[in-house]
């Protein structure tokens, strides 16, 4: 049997966007939503995809890694957006699926199953429809006494009868590829948009006696196309619900899914709490026994097992077992942070390694530094990464003690076992097992403020 061809059309401007950018590069859950059809056809076995981009096409292009671009130069219709592909369509056989770029619920199950019905039928189009209550916007399914499809009719173009009709195109079709080809020949644009209609294309065939077959999407909201924001915050929502929902049923707890942005790809460990307002992007990987959130944001990351992290944000990092990171923590990316360690308020974080059991209470920047074993950071530590040309880095090594307000001015290394005096500006480094000191030392002024006639006095 030859290969599975997908073809998405994201050419289109997107006009009920009202934006500056391709509707398809639009994100739900962090991923633009042309990247989820192109997923779920490479998962309904789809070996090569053809993408036809024009408005926006080199950003949309971009975006679409190892996906073969055709371009579509002015927005003539779906039917012509189709014909962009000619080229790459004309030299195959067997069937080619059809997808719109703003589709993005649709799944690979579905898609497989279409795929499925259309091969054992030998049909030359199979379309995949849906039933909506309110299918205002969408081409209405006409079918005849028989059952059998007749055509699809645009929105814009129906009848007040025919409007009535609550199936709907999905926009997503098997076609054989010859057939489809030949009839894309014959389309035009007599119609109230003035477009090539990829529609059209199934009157077309049932007129030439070639056999169209329906096939009805279980669940309607997969095929529910964005064309406006209100449709793309519903999708968001639903496509959330439906990620949280495998989250639960993989024993997390999400205590408020409503508030609740984990987006696909994303693993979480039984037992873990997801609490309200936390956005978990693509590909982390949390533990079991973590209590993440409220209001929490962690992106790129992998979280170990009972880590605790409350109101922060965790970038394009690493945090290991039995850690706590916050309230109002901020860990920028290339962090390396150990187990059992603490990360506490105001503290951030970047591009350092912090080892096991070590503590950052409070107050503190580490940039760009490695600080090893049970070290402590008093309060209000400054790893002076910076010199105003280039960035350096600060070592301090195991069991050491950092004093409040010390300086550790890059490239500084602080070695074993050693301490800092609270308020040190450490510009040398500092001998394991010592002690380094770079302050003033304290001079008491007996009696100045009875002198300066500076007594405070209480406000009446
Ligand atoms: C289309 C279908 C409609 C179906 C609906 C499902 C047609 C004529 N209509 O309508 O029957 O119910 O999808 O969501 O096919 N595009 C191009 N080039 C163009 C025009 C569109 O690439 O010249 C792309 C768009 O980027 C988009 C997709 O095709 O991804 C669908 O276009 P859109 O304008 O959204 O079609 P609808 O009016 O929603
Ligand atoms: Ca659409």
């Amino acid at each position: 049997m030859s290969e599975l061809l997908a073809v998405v059309l994201a050419a289109g401007e997107g006009k009920r966007m009202n934006s500056k950018k391709s509707k398809v590069l639009h994100t739900i859950l962090g991923v633009p939503i042309i990247q989820y059809v192109c997923e779920a056809a490479i998962g309904a076995s789809a070996a090569e995809i053809v993408a036809v981009v024009g408005h926006k096409g080199e950003q949309v292009k971009e975006c679409l890694d190892g996906i073969t671009c055709v371009w579509q130069h002015e927005q003539l219709g779906t039917g012509h957006a189709v014909m962009q592909a000619e080229d790459i369509l004309k030299s195959k056989t067997g069937t080619v699926l059809i997808l719109c770029g703003d589709t993005p619920a649709i799944t690979q199950e579905t898609l497989s199953q279409l795929v499925k019905v259309h091969n054992e039928n030998k049909n030359a189009a199979t379309i995949l429809t849906a039933k909506f209550d309110d299918p205002t916007g969408y081409g209405r399914i006409i079918r005849n006494n028989d059952g059998g499809i007749k055509a699809i009719v645009e929105h814009k173009d129906a009848s007040y009868e025919q409007l009535l009709c609550q199936e709907v195109n999905s926009g997503i079709f098997c076609f054989d590829i010859q057939k489809l080809l030949s009839a894309l020949g014959k389309i035009n644009n007599d119609n109230n948009q003035g477009e090539y209609y990829i529609t059209d294309t199934i009157e077309i065939l049932i007129s030439q006696g070639d056999q169209v077959g329906g096939y009805m999407c279980a669940d309607n909201r997969e095929t529910m196309g964005i064309n406006d924001r209100k449709q793309l915050s519903e999708a968001e929502n639903m496509m959330k619900r439906r990620i949280n929902e495998r989250h639960m049923m993989n024993g997390v707890t999400i205590v408020d899914p409503e508030n609740t942005y984990i987006s696909r790809n994303v693993s979480i460990g039984k037992d873990s709490v997801i609490w309200p307002g936390c956005m978990i992007s693509e590909n982390c990987v949390l533990g079991e026994d973590c209590m993440i959130g409220p209001n929490t944001q962690i992106s790129g990351s992998s979280i170990g097992e009972r880590v605790n992290v409350k109101q922060s944000v965790v970038m394009d990092s690493d945090v290991s077992d039995d850690t706590t990171i916050g309230p109002f923590a901020y860990i920028r990316p290339g962090s390396k942070i150990g187990r059992h360690v603490k990360v506490g308020d105001f503290v951030e974080i970047k591009n350092a390694t912090i080892g096991d059991k070590t503590s950052i209470s409070h107050l503190t920047y580490v940039g760009d530094a490695d600080v090893g074993r049970n070290v402590n950071l008093g309060c209000g530590v400054v790893f002076v990464n910076y010199d105003g040309h280039t960035k350096n880095r600060t070592v301090v090594e195991d069991n050491c003690f950092i004093g409040c307000n010390t300086n550790l001015v890059s490239p500084v290394t602080v070695k074993a076992n050693a301490y800092t005096g609270a308020g040190s500006t450490i510009t040398e480094d500092v001998p394991e097992n010592g002690l380094g000191i770079a302050r003033a030392r304290q001079v008491n002024k007996e009696e100045w403020v009875v002198k300066k006639g500076k007594i405070r006095k209480e406000k009446p």
